[in-house]
């Protein structure tokens, strides 16, 4: 049986094709998302894509997949830089985590450089749009 791995999407990476173009491109969340999939397929993984604006709900779909799935791949959008709420419940999680972020969060406005999730993760990849999930597969395919 194939390994399950989380893809959780935090606050407006369902509006990633409204953002700022010259840092995000413009691929629809959907394609993306779709791309990701296919791209775990390859590497012998079934995925679960999760995206919610609601912190509640992303620390509710952690908790719950507990068991269920060998790693998640983390993008908490602007979550990541100041939610200890959500750091707490990667914190409490029976798998691995990776923190991923599609732009380079170092280059652009200094909130971005930090993040209050990273400690609780297993690694960290940013700057590499779509393919720091990519990445970040690989590296869950190596470790698990
Ligand atoms: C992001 C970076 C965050 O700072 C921002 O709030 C996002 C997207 C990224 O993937 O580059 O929502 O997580």
């Amino acid at each position: 049986m194939s390994k399950k791995i989380l893809i959780l999407q935090g606050p407006n990476l369902n509006k990633i094709i409204d953002y700022d173009r010259g840092i995000y491109g413009k691929e629809s969340a959907e394609s993306i998302n779709s791309q990701i999939q296919h791209y775990a397929k390859n590497l012998g993984f079934e995925t679960e894509i999760f995206q919610s604006n609601c912190e509640g709900r992303l620390i509710d779909k952690l908790h719950s997949l507990s068991g269920e799935v060998s790693g998640a791949i983390i993008n908490a959008g602007a979550l990541s830089h100041y939610s200890y709420a959500l750091r707490d419940a990667i914190a409490c999680a029976k798998y691995p985590c990776i923190e991923v972020h599609m732009s380079n969060v170092f280059s652009r406005e200094e909130f971005r450089s930090k993040s209050v999730i990273a400690c609780a993760c297993m690694g960290y990849i940013s700057g590499f749009g779509k393919l720091s999930y990519m990445l970040a597969l690989n590296a869950l395919k190596e470790w698990l």
